[in-house]
C-alpha cells in the first residue's frame, strides 16, 4: 500500500526577511531570517486576535495578540526585535479561523506582507488626529493613568495597545511635556508579564524611598490584570523612562475583582493611602501601608450610593479648598461604566471628608447623598489627576472616548485622544451643595494665535455668523459672553458647506445648556453615537460665558468659569468653518465674540 506522506510545513518561502511555514490550518512559524530592527505586522481590523508566540532560542520569551489579516491589510504594526539581537526568532502564531485545509491558510493576507524593516513610519495618516490634544502616536488608547510631575516635567501614562487599534496587549504607554500642550513620545513603560496585563494605576514620588527603590524614586502601583485582577509595584530610577518591577508582586490580592489603584502619601504619618475599585461591588476601598509592599485594609465607601450602574473604576481622592477660602474637602472621583449621565461611561465624583481610614461624603438635609457629575458630555471618562503637580495644582485629564463606541470611531493609526488637561476646584452652588469646577489649564492659553473679535452686539432671530480660521483645519477656541435675561433661547451653531452641524442651546430659564450632535457629521458608526447632551448651567441669572474648544474631531465646553464642562466627538465630514448665533423668543445680548486660532510648536 502506497503511503502518501504530506509534510505539514506545506510552503516555506522568504518574504522580506522572514521565512513562513504552515504548520497546520490554524498554525504557522514566522523565523525571522534577515536582519531589520522590526518585523512589521499585517493587521486587519475587523478579524479576531491570533495568539503570536514569541520563541527565542526556542523558549517562549512572551505572546501577544494581533489581528493579523486574513483577507485584506488595514495598517502594519511594529514587533521590536532589538532586544533579541544576536539570537534566533521564531514566532509561532496560532489563529482562530474556520477551515479545516492548511492550504487555505497560505491564502491569509499577512503571510506576504510580513516584512523586516529598520524603521515604522508614524507620520499621521488620518485626519481626525487632533492637533492640540494628546494622542499615542499609533495604536489604541484608553485611561490616562500613572501621571506625576517631576523636575519641570509632566508625565502621562496610558492604557496603550502597541500592535493595534482595539483594545488589547494593555501596556502603559508614556509621554512627556514641559507645557501641557506638546507631548513627546516616550514609548512603552510597562509592558504585560506572567501576571497579565498591565491596567491602570497611579504613580508617585518617592520622596523618603518608603519603597527600596532610593529616595525620589518614581513609584507605581497597577492592576495586573489575568485570571484574577491584583496589584502591583514598580519602581523607576531613571524619572519615569523604565520601571522595575517588584519581585514580590501580587503585593495586594483580593478574593473578587479591583483595579485601579491610586496612592498617594502622607509625610505627617509616614503612610502611603490607596483607594481600589471594587469594581462589580460598586464601591471604593481604602488601604494604608508604610512601604507599598504590606497593606492593611481601612475602610469602604460607596455602597448604594450616587450613580450604581455598571463597574466602578479609576478613583482618585484629593483634598481641595472650597470657594478658594480656608475651609477644604475630599473630592473622590469614581468613574463609572456603564451608567454614565448619557449612556455608557462617565464620571461621577463626591465630596465629603477623609478620615485617613474612610471616605464620608457630603449629604444633602434629608440625609441623602447627591450624584454629581465632572462632565455632561458622552466623551471624557477615566479622569484622575497628576500627583506632585506643582503650585498646589490638582491638575486632571481625562480619556476622550466612551466604552460604547471606543473601538468604532473612524480613525485606524491611532485609536482615541485624551482631553485638555483642566484644574479642578471646589465651589458652592445655589443649592448650597459643593460642586467641582473644571477649567483648561492655564497653559492651553499659549496655544492662541491672533484673536479675531466681534464686539458686543444684539441678536434676534435671524442668526449671526463669523468664519472659522482656515488654518489646521480651523483648529480653535471661541469665547463668548451671552445675556439671554430678554429671550427664551440662544442658539450657537459649528457647522460646514457639507451640512454638518453642532447645534448648541442655552436655556435661560431652565438653566440648561445642550449639545446635540445627531447632524454633526459621521455619527452611523455606533446607534449610541448620535445624542443630545445636557448640562445645568449652575447660575440663574439668565447669563452664560462659555469656552469652546474644537480639535477636528473634538469639541470641549467650559461654561460659567467652568461651572459645567461637557466634552463630545464629532467627526465632520469636513471641518466647521463657521460659528453662528441668533436667539428665540426676544432678544439677547452678546459680549465679545472671540475666535483664537490655535497652533502647536
Ligand atoms: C477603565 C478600565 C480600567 C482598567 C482599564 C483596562 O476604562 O476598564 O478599570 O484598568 O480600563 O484597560
Amino acid at each position: 500500500m502506497a503511503v502518501l506522506l504530506m509534510l505539514a510545513s506545506t510552503q516555506a518561502y522568504g518574504a522580506g526577511g522572514v521565512k513562513v511555514e504552515h504548520l497546520g490550518v490554524n498554525n504557522t512559524l514566522v523565523r525571522i531570517a534577515g536582519d531589520g530592527r522590526y518585523v512589521l505586522l499585517p493587521v486587519q481590523e475587523s478579524i479576531d486576535d491570533a495568539t503570536v508566540n514569541v520563541l527565542v532560542d526556542g523558549k517562549l520569551d512572551r505572546t501577544i495578540r494581533v489581528r493579523l489579516a486574513k483577507s485584506k491589510v488595514d495598517y502594519s504594526v511594529p514587533f521590536d526585535l532589538t532586544p533579541y539581537k544576536g539570537h534566533d526568532v521564531v514566532l509561532n502564531i496560532v489563529s482562530n479561523h474556520d477551515r479545516t485545509n492548511v492550504r487555505e491558510a497560505k491564502d491569509d493576507a499577512c503571510w506576504s506582507a510580513i516584512t523586516l524593516s529598520d524603521t515604522f513610519d508614524t507620520t499621521n495618516t488620518e485626519k481626525y488626529r487632533p492637533i492640540y490634544h494628546h494622542t499615542p502616536v499609533y495604536g489604541w488608547m484608553n485611561d490616562p493613568n500613572g501621571m506625576f510631575y517631576k523636575d519641570g516635567v509632566w508625565h502621562l501614562y496610558y492604557q496603550w495597545n502597541p500592535y493595534g487599534s482595539k483594545w488589547q496587549n494593555l501596556s502603559w504607554g508614556h509621554s512627556t511635556s514641559t507645557d501641557l500642550v506638546n507631548w513627546e513620545d516616550k514609548g512603552v513603560a510597562i509592558e504585560p508579564d506572567g501576571l497579565g496585563l498591565i491596567f491602570s494605576g497611579s504613580c508617585a514620588v518617592d520622596r523618603n524611598g518608603t519603597a527600596g527603590y532610593g529616595k525620589d524614586a518614581v513609584v507605581a502601583m497597577y492592576t495586573s490584570a489575568d485570571a484574577s485582577q491584583v496589584q502591583s509595584l514598580a519602581g523607576s530610577r531613571d524619572n519615569g523612562a523604565t520601571f522595575e518591577k517588584y519581585a514580590g508582586n501580587p503585593v495586594l490580592p483580593l478574593d473578587s475583582e479591583a483595579r485601579d489603584p491610586n496612592m498617594f502619601y502622607d509625610e505627617s504619618t509616614g503612610l502611603w493611602h490607596l483607594t481600589l475599585a471594587h469594581a462589580l461591588e460598586h464601591e471604593m476601598l481604602f488601604f494604608t501601608s508604610p512601604d507599598l509592599k504590606t497593606w492593611t485594609a481601612t475602610g469602604s465607601f460607596g455602597k448604594g450610593l450616587g450613580a450604581q450602574g455598571g463597574v466602578w473604576e479609576c478613583p482618585d481622592l484629593f483634598r481641595l479648598p472650597v470657594d478658594g477660602g480656608k475651609e477644604y474637602k475630599w473630592v473622590l472621583l469614581c468613574n463609572l461604566n456603564p451608567g454614565g449621565p448619557f449612556g455608557g461611561s462617565g464620571i461621577q465624583y463626591f465630596t465629603g471628608d477623609f478620615d485617613g481610614k474612610t471616605f464620608k461624603a457630603d449629604t444633602d438635609a434629608d440625609g441623602t447623598v447627591p450624584t454629581k457629575w465632572l462632565d455632561y458630555g458622552k466623551d471624557n471618562y477615566a479622569v484622575v489627576s497628576w500627583s506632585d503637580a506643582p503650585d498646589g495644582r490638582r491638575t486632571l485629564i481625562g480619556w476622550m472616548s466612551n466604552w460604547q463606541y471606543a473601538p468604532e470611531v473612524p480613525t485606524k493609526q491611532y485609536r482615541s485622544a485624551n482631553t485638555l488637561p483642566r484644574e479642578i476646584s471646589l465651589f458652592t452652588g445655589d443649592d448650597g451643595r459643593v460642586y467641582a469646577a473644571t477649567v483648561p489649564s492655564p497653559e492651553t492659553d499659549s496655544m492662541r494665535g491672533k484673536a479675531s473679535v466681534r464686539k458686543s452686539f444684539r441678536i434676534g432671530k435671524k442668526p449671526v455668523s463669523v468664519a472659522l480660521p482656515t488654518v489646521n483645519d480651523g483648529v480653535c477656541e471661541i469665547t463668548i459672553d451671552i445675556d439671554a435675561q430678554r429671550s427664551e433661547k440662544v442658539e450657537m451653531t459649528l457647522g460646514n458647506s457639507a451640512g454638518d452641524k453642532v447645534v448648541m442651546t442655552y436655556d435661560p430659564k431652565a438653566a440648561t445648556f445642550g449639545f446635540d450632535r445627531t447632524h454633526s457629521g459621521l455619527t452611523d458608526f455606533s446607534v449610541d453615537f448620535p445624542a443630545v447632551t445636557t448640562a445645568p448651567t449652575f447660575t440663574a441669572d439668565g447669563k452664560m460665558s462659555l469656552r469652546i474648544f474644537i480639535d477636528r474631531s473634538s469639541v470641549e465646553v467650559f461654561g460659567n468659569g467652568g461651572r459645567f464642562a461637557m466634552t463630545n466627538l464629532v467627526f465632520p465630514t469636513s471641518p466647521y468653518n463657521t460659528f453662528s448665533i441668533k436667539a428665540d423668543g426676544g432678544k439677547a445680548k452678546v459680549g465679545d465674540l472671540t475666535v483664537y486660532p490655535i497652533s502647536t510648536k
